[in-house]
């Protein structure tokens, strides 16, 4: 939106923006600048600072107040530094002095424009990372898991070491990343490690570093996981499966907080905080001489257990939510009542992961129906027996009304037994497996209130 009282001007600038591939909307004064703003979400606003009536600062003013990322941009006719300012306190971008070339208000129209892009987009990833990784983000609210992130809000403030233990797919390392983005350390990094995934002979190297030289192969020098971790949160995954001598060699850097780079005798300290995880039971392994006990307490300060989900079925609802709006982020979709009973009722071996996966699948199967029906589930799952036909119901966070929702139901299987006999009140009785007494009071009360 150009905004200037001069016509000739106005009408210049609008032609020649317009050859720029600009879309332009003239305002001849401030009041039809503001009455334009009411009706167009404008990406820039130019207008001349002194007008009759409503002036430029004015325009700007409620411009920004409207949309905050507009860019705004003022003209000065009278060059006076103190009008410039006025503009920039009420929200201006940026300022240009009349007379001017159309290539100084080029000039700094773009570089408006390249401000507000980046700022836009440094708040979109902002917000996404800090969204992906708060606590609200783990999903489920079973009690286990709201005890969970209770415990986690509180564990998130210290440094000390943490050891994760839970079945595979519960969500160990969610756990540790949403730990390490709400800690003091979140702008500082948080590097995985995944012990099992790296070659004995290799994983040394990769936790302290190593030097050239160090072993065939060790071309330069590099840093370790722990260096990279400096003064964020070093995330060690499977820990179970590192070996006695470098568990020995690992018990040394927690304790210490120092370590030498394989291959070189220079001591590195360093600030990092650890988490550990592991899905075999290390106090066995302690038990059997496998793991050594010294490392077991050194990082089983504070032990953070996740349960399986089959202990906690309550999650499941919102968990499929979540993933159904993962996997078909355009179209809404949800389960059929016998589904999300089947998915209630199973076993899930592979916890989260099994679940996000069973969903993902399904979604594809589905082809663009909404309902996904137990035909779309992965065949165990199907096979899980349907013994008890308790339909599922959402139960919201604040409750509901049990005996309105009991009589509702009540109501619905009443009138569908009536419609099947015809209205016949001895078979619609024998039916629902009630005297044909009760039917009739039922029926009498159901008039009551409907
Ligand atoms: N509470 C949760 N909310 C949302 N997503 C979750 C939750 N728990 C787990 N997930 C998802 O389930 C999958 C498995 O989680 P994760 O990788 O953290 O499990 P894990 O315990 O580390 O498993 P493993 O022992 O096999 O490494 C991931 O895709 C994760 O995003
Ligand atoms: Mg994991």
């Amino acid at each position: 939106m150009f905004v200037d009282d001069e016509p000739a001007l106005r009408g210049l600038m609008a032609e020649r923006l317009t050859e720029r591939g600009f879309e332009v909307v003239e305002a001849e004064n401030g009041e039809k600048a503001l009455e334009l703003l009411e009706q167009f979400a404008f990406d820039i606003v130019i207008t001349d600072l002194r007008m009759p009536g409503i002036d430029g600062a004015r325009v700007i003013q409620s411009a920004k107040e409207r949309y905050p990322g507009i860019v705004a941009m003022v003209i000065t006719g009278y060059g006076t530094v103190k009008d410039a300012v006025e503009a920039i306190k009420r929200g201006a971008d940026d300022f240009i002095a009349k007379p001017f070339q159309f290539d100084e208000l080029m000039h700094v129209l773009q570089k408006a424009r390249e401000q507000q892009r980046l700022t836009s987009e440094l708040k979109h990833v902002q917000a996404q990372l800090e969204e992906k990784y708060q606590f609200g983000g783990i999903v489920g609210r079973s009690r286990p898991m709201k005890e969970l992130v209770q415990q986690l809000e509180t564990v998130a403030r210290s440094s000390s070491t943490i050891l994760v233990t839970g079945e595979t797919g519960t969500g160990k390392e969610v756990v540790a990343r949403s730990i390490h983005y709400n800690s003091p350390r979140r702008a500082n990094r948080f590097v995985t490690l995944n012990c099992s995934a790296i070659p004995e002979t290799l994983l040394e190297a990769e936790l302290f570093g190593h030097v050239r030289g160090a072993f065939t192969g060790a071309v330069g020098t590099r840093q370790g996981r722990f260096e990279q971790a400096h003064k964020g949160t070093l995330f060690l995954d499977e820990v179970g499966t590192m070996s006695v001598g470098l568990q020995m060699k690992l018990l040394r850097a927690l304790q210490e907080r120092e370590f030498e780079r394989v291959g070189d005798n220079q001591t590195i300290k360093v600030d990092v905080r650890v988490i550990a995880a592991t899905n075999s039971d290390l106090a066995r392994m302690v038990a059997e001489g496998s793991f050594r006990e010294d490392l077991y307490y050194r990082l089983n300060v504070i032990p953070i257990e996740l349960p399986p989900l089959r202990d906690r079925p309550d999650d499941i609802p919102p968990l499929v939510k979540h993933f159904l709006e993962k996997f078909s982020p355009d179209t809404e979709m949800h389960l059929s009542q016998d589904a999300i009973r089947r998915l209630m009722a199973y076993g899930w071996p592979g916890n989260v992961r099994q679940l996000e996966n069973a969903i993902e699948r399904a979604v594809a199967l589905s082809g663009g129906r909404p309902e996904i029906t137990t035909a779309d589930l992965p065949p165990e799952i199907q096979a899980v027996p349907q013994s008890i036909a308790t339909p599922f119901v959402e139960f919201p966070e604040d409750g509901l009304d049990m005996p309105g929702y009991l009589a509702s139901i009540e109501r619905d299987l009443i009138h569908r037994a009536l419609d099947r006999t015809q209205g016949n009140r001895n078979r619609a009785a024998d039916l629902l497996r009630i005297k044909r007494t009760t039917l009739v009071e039922k029926l009498k009360r159901i008039g009551a209130d409907s």
